[in-house]
């Protein structure tokens, strides 16, 4: 559900029409709904209502302080990943009571800067993490609270590059060995404290099933951790929840939520979920404007102003992405790629599209571009990364400058 709608031939942000918002911010631009922000989040909080919990927007997908200070304002906490997001965080106003760190290679002034902050628990992925997280908990004179990300082997049935909770996968610790290292780490490690354990197994999982399952084997391991007389407090589940880009039909947050209220009624810990993709896919498009179209003998291009480094989604895991026309015309419909101008074949937003002809100077949308868009642009090319726009009712706002040339060289030397 999201706030892109018609009116008349014209699509529009919430109140405001792309091509106004197109016209003041120029091309490519990523536009996104505050109100589908707003209501993603209340979806998940309101789907665990009954329990107690902590929604931690996972802000790798979308690292945009004007989303996160969305977030913040709702009441939510955050999953980061490195020092840049948790900086962006506390930016945007974040209760750093209401953030888990998850990665598999913090750095030592990493850890640092997070215990500094009194982050509420490092997800902790090896038994080398837990040690540093210990000697720089004792440096600072602090204590950490963690999890061991645990890894279930359990096949999500997603995209290979986005599951991570199979053995072969580089993330988490063998539910094997995670009894022995909490066990290890509450005798030795003295400056930490086991309060949670943490499993999240992939990304756009559009069934319920491989969360049922990692559940099981994580409740499981709770058991047994209690039995050792361990304080476990918190039962991070990870994100993971898939949304629609094309036809898919992942379940709704409230049956996600149903299903895992039943299965851990009664466990006396605080649920914490760490959607990304859920709660930002669907807020935002990527508008982009056609420069120029060429026929082949063997096919037709639409050449447009975005590229893979403005959205690398297609390009990275073939992934769908639905394409609107901004204005409809009543044209004809063709069968074309829509491609960027960056010099790799690779460099493709859709492919064999059906879709109204369109002509130079019109404007595309790229739907469900609010998760992994931005956050995974980049200067390839020696292309500005594109503007932000937040809309909101009937009113917008840059939240990011397109980027200039300047920008490209600043920090360089020649
Ligand atoms: N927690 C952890 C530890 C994660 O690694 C991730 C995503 C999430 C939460 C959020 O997952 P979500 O709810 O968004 O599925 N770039 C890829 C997705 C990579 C996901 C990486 N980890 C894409 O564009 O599909």
């Amino acid at each position: 559900m999201h706030f892109f709608t018609r009116k008349g031939k014209t699509l529009y942000a919430e109140g405001v029409s792309i091509e106004k918002i197109a016209k003041e911010a120029g091309t490519p631009v990523y536009i996104y709904s505050n109100k589908t922000l707003k209501r993603h989040y209340h979806a998940f909080d309101a789907a665990f209502k009954t329990a107690a919990h902590i929604i931690c927007y996972s802000i790798k997908a979308n690292s945009n302080i004007a989303v996160l200070k969305t977030f913040a304002d709702e009441g939510g906490g955050f999953d980061i990943v490195s020092a840049g997001e948790l900086f962006r965080a506390l930016k945007a106003g974040a209760d750093p009571r209401k953030i888990v760190f998850s990665g598999v290679g913090k750095r030592t002034d990493e850890l640092e800067y997070a215990l500094r902050k009194n982050i509420l628990m490092f997800n902790a992925e090896s038994p080398g993490e837990l040690r540093a997280l210990n000697a720089a908990a004792k440096r600072l004179k602090k204590r950490a609270g963690f999890a061991i990300r645990v890894n279930p082997d359990v096949d999500p049935k997603t995209h290979p590059y986005i599951s991570t909770g199979l053995k072969k996968n580089k993330f988490g610790i063998p539910f094997e060995t995670a009894i022995e290292e909490y066990v290890y780490a509450r005798k030795n490690l003295r400056n930490l404290d086991p309060i949670g354990i943490d499993c999240h197994i992939g990304s756009q999982i559009t069934e319920m099933p491989p969360f049922a399952d990692a559940l099981k084997k994580t409740k499981e391991l709770l058991k047994k951790l209690r039995a050792e007389g361990l304080a476990i407090k918190y039962l991070d589940m990870g994100g993971g929840l898939g949304i629609t880009y094309d036809t898919e039909a992942p379940p709704q947050p409230s049956k996600y939520g149903e299903a895992i209220i039943k299965e851990t009624t009664g466990l006396d810990v605080t649920l914490i979920f760490e959607p990304g993709r859920a709660m930002v896919g669907n807020a935002g498009i990527l508008v982009t404007k056609v420069i120029y179209t060429k026929d082949t003998p063997s096919k037709k291009f639409i050449i447009v102003d975005a590229a893979m480094n403005d959205l690398a989604r297609p390009s990275l895991y073939g992934a769908y992405h639905a394409i609107k026309v901004v204005k409809e015309t009543g044209r004809p419909e063709i069968t074309a790629d829509v491609v960027g101008p960056i010099c790799e074949s690779g460099d493709f937003l859709a492919k064999d599209r059906l879709l109204p002809e369109v002509k130079s100077g019109e404007l595309l949308a790229v739907m469900s571009a609010g998760a992994y868009g931005f956050s995974m642009s980049s200067n390839y090319n020696a292309r500005p990364r594109a503007a932000e726009v937040m809309a909101d009712g009937n009113k917008y706002k840059i939240i990011r400058k397109r980027e200039t040339l300047e920008d490209l060289i600043r920090g360089e030397k020649a």
